[in-house]
């Protein structure tokens, strides 16, 4: 008998599954015998006591659970954190471990009222004794890690738990002796299952099957070179024997019904100190500050989610709510991360969402040089489609440039700073980039619950349409064009072929004429087939009148092109008088700029298709640049292209008949944003209908 371990045990005298808190006990209500309970258990107790000293705890009548003491607490050296408990129907057990470790002259630690943490059910220690792998997810709240790191002194690694069946550490995990590590790793998330290959080398990763997993296979008792377990299949058997591990199982099913096994039922209370080891906390907390409609937006709950989702916690310190219909409301929230990386990827999302820092914890944003040109710090803040301010010299600065996936450069101009979204092969050395998370906030408005109802676009910004509802937006987009027009604004359009096919291309071309559109977006083909309608009828070879494929009309989009290139490009093509109608050709007389990004599958290319594709993607920004609406029309290439490049608040109308196309579009998280889903020639011809009868109404006005 090794005598320097010990273990605690409760005797089942009152064990049954008397209520449900995890998913084993589902079912299994006063299902469980009390005298093969107590059979199993003796065995249990049996075999440990040949390898280590058995203490046992007095059981109490009405907590049956008490039987499984991992959960009393989390022992170190002389010191114990006592376990909070989740559940109400096990916090009743909390006196009596308590009185127990304190007449056993444990220093005993107590985490503050609402932080569960449920023990060595959720802290498991490196059998090498050089940190603390700590559970959250189920039952221990991540903020509990930095006290048991200050407390124990010592480094906690914190793994999320994913899967409820396994809602304590112990009951997927369980660390070897000699740096062996036994585990379900499925029942972790992935930036988990990378801390733990970070932290142990593949040759001593002893990872199990589901099988395996649900017979509590890692719920074991590790003493020295002896696992002791519920059931173990052969080739995990083999594969701990060949790490040199002795297995002994031993029938535990009555627990099993109850959510617990071998491990479950003892308590190692005697882990030695490490006197080299000291705390290393990972754990980052923030505080932010988050304001607006936090309630009737949902605001809030998608803030909380987020922060869950990303693998943090959180906890509300503040909340006002706003009592007026118009008051907006403000939380304060401390989020906490297992570490800086996913503080970071949590963070980012927060700053998406309006949140911010606590006057008092402003600081400046983080800066790095650049060293190579067009490559920037790995951690450099990716940009979002939403209005950035960055602090800098304690002063906030908007971001110029904004559009989403690009990188902020400052510069130092003769009396200024300047920071603006740049992408990355933009970034020239010696410019400064923000790095990390700090100093960094969006700026979302307000609006009233008024201004929100009024908001021309927000009726749709629920979702998608369907066609019942196209009549609708169709009103709406021609009464914005108008107006947009009428107040020299500017409309940009992405186009597709699929507006030639459609039909939609003679509609398209109105609204050019009609100083509807200040820009036109699009690729080769649109280009190529809108000038073969206008120069021969056919689009694709197919005529556009009778709907038949015309003699030999496959090759009628060559013979444009060719013509196209004798003529040096479209508008030189239109001054000679080659086509006399259709979009392209409105876009030359009206003197409407147009940018036509080439692509691998293109034929000729024409000549005013951009092949340099860095070009085209600067072409089209510049053509964006203060657009108040942008209409894409069936083309999801070079929607996605002109989306990436567009900030917030401009206005988007994405017509597509394919309703995935559609939410991708208009899935931007912004109210401007609005999806039909129809054919683009039907929305097309309504759209010019709608306009011509805005156009006389108009005239009427004005006559009376
Ligand atoms: N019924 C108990 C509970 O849900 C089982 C505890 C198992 N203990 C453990 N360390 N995994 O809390």
């Amino acid at each position: 008998m090794t005598t320097d371990i010990s273990f605690l045990m409760c005797p089942p005298d009152h064990y049954d599954v008397d209520y449900v808190i995890n998913p084993w006990m589902e079912g299994n209500i006063h299902k469980s015998s009390r005298d093969r309970a107590v059979e199993q258990w003796q065995k249990l107790h049996l075999i440990l006591k040949e390898y280590a000293i058995v203490d046992l705890v007095a059981p109490q009548r009405g907590w049956p659970d008490m039987v499984f003491t991992a959960n009393a607490g989390l022992v170190l050296g002389q010191n114990v954190v006592l376990s909070r408990f989740y559940h109400k129907e096990r916090q009743g057990e909390e006196p009596f471990f308590k009185q127990w470790f304190e007449t056993k002259g444990y220093t005993v630690y107590q985490l503050p009222q609402d932080l569960p943490f449920e023990g060595a059910g959720d802290a498991l220690l490196d059998r090498e004794g050089r940190w603390l792998w700590a559970g959250y997810g189920f039952r221990s709240e991540l903020d509990s890690h930095p006290y048991i790191a200050k407390w124990l002194d010592i480094e906690v690694l914190s793994l999320r738990l994913m899967d409820e069946r396994f809602y304590h550490l112990d009951t997927c995990f369980c660390p070897l002796t000699g740096g062996y590590l036994l585990y379900y790793p499925p029942a972790f998330d992935s930036y988990s299952n990378r801390l733990i290959e970070m932290r142990v080398p593949e040759e001593k990763r002893i990872p199990i099957e589901e099988a395996d997993a649900v017979n509590f296979a890692c719920n074991a008792v590790n003493v020295n070179k002896l696992v002791v377990m519920n059931e173990a299949g052969k080739s995990l058997k083999q594969r701990l024997a060949d790490a040199g591990f002795k297995v002994i199982q031993t029938g535990l099913t009555e627990f099993l019904k109850a959510g617990g096994a071998a491990k479950c039922l003892t308590l190692r209370v005697t882990e030695p100190m490490q006197a080299e080891i000291h705390a290393n906390i990972a754990v980052e907390s923030r505080i932010i500050r988050l304001e607006g409609h936090l309630l009737d937006t949902g605001l809030i709950n998608r803030a909380l989610d987020k922060i869950v989702e990303a693998g943090g916690s959180f906890q509300v310190l503040k909340f006002d709510l706003g009592e007026q219909r118009q008051s907006t409301s403000s939380a304060e929230v401390k989020v906490s991360a297992p570490d800086h990386e996913v503080m970071e990827a949590i963070l980012t999302q927060l700053i998406d969402l309006g949140a911010v820092n606590l006057p008092q914890d402003e600081r400046d944003a983080k800066l790095e040089a650049i060293t190579q040109a067009g490559v920037a710090p790995d951690d450099f803040y990716v940009t979002t489609i939403y209005p950035t301010e960055v602090r800098v010299k304690g002063e906030w600065l908007r971001v110029q440039n904004q559009r989403m996936d690009g990188a902020i450069a400052l510069t130092q101009t003769a009396n200024a700073i300047v920071a603006r979204c740049k992408l990355l092969r933009d970034l020239e050395v010696g410019e400064q980039v923000v790095v990390d998370i700090q100093g960094i906030r969006t700026v979302r408005k307000t609006e009233s619950r008024e201004q929100r109802n009024s908001q021309e676009f927000s009726f749709m910004s629920a979702g998608v349409s369907s066609e019942r509802r196209v009549e609708l937006v169709v009103e709406q987009v021609a009464w914005e064009l108008r107006q947009i027009r009428d107040r020299g604004g500017k409309v940009v359009v992405t186009a597709g072929p699929v507006v030639i096919h459609t039909g939609g291309g003679e509609h398209l071309a109105q609204l050019i004429r009609e100083g509807y559109v200040q820009a036109l977006l699009g690729g080769n083909a649109i280009a190529v087939h809108d000038i073969e309608q206008a120069m021969m009828g056919t689009s694709l070879g197919v005529d556009m009148k009778r709907g038949v494929a015309v003699r030999g009309g496959h090759r009628h989009h060559l013979k444009v092109i060719n013509t196209i290139r004798r003529c040096g490009n479209i508008a030189a093509a239109v001054e000679q008088g080659i086509f006399k109608s259709g979009v392209l050709y409105e876009c030359v007389r009206v003197g409407v700029p147009y940018s036509l990004a080439g692509s691998i599958r293109d034929d000729g290319p024409l000549p005013d298709t951009q092949m340099d594709l860095i070009k085209a993607q600067e072409d089209y920004s510049r053509l964006i640049a203060g657009a108040d609406m942008i209409l894409m029309l069936s083309s999801m290439l070079h929607s996605i292209g002109v989306g990436n490049m567009t900030p917030a608040g401009v206005k988007m109308v994405c017509v597509d008949i394919n309703p995935a196309v559609v939410t991708k579009l208009s899935d931007r998280g912004s109210v401007e944003s609005v999806g039909v889903v129809t054919d683009v020639g039907l929305f097309l011809s309504m759209l010019v209908q709608q306009l011509d009868k805005l156009t006389s109404r108009y005239h009427l006005a004005q006559s009376l």
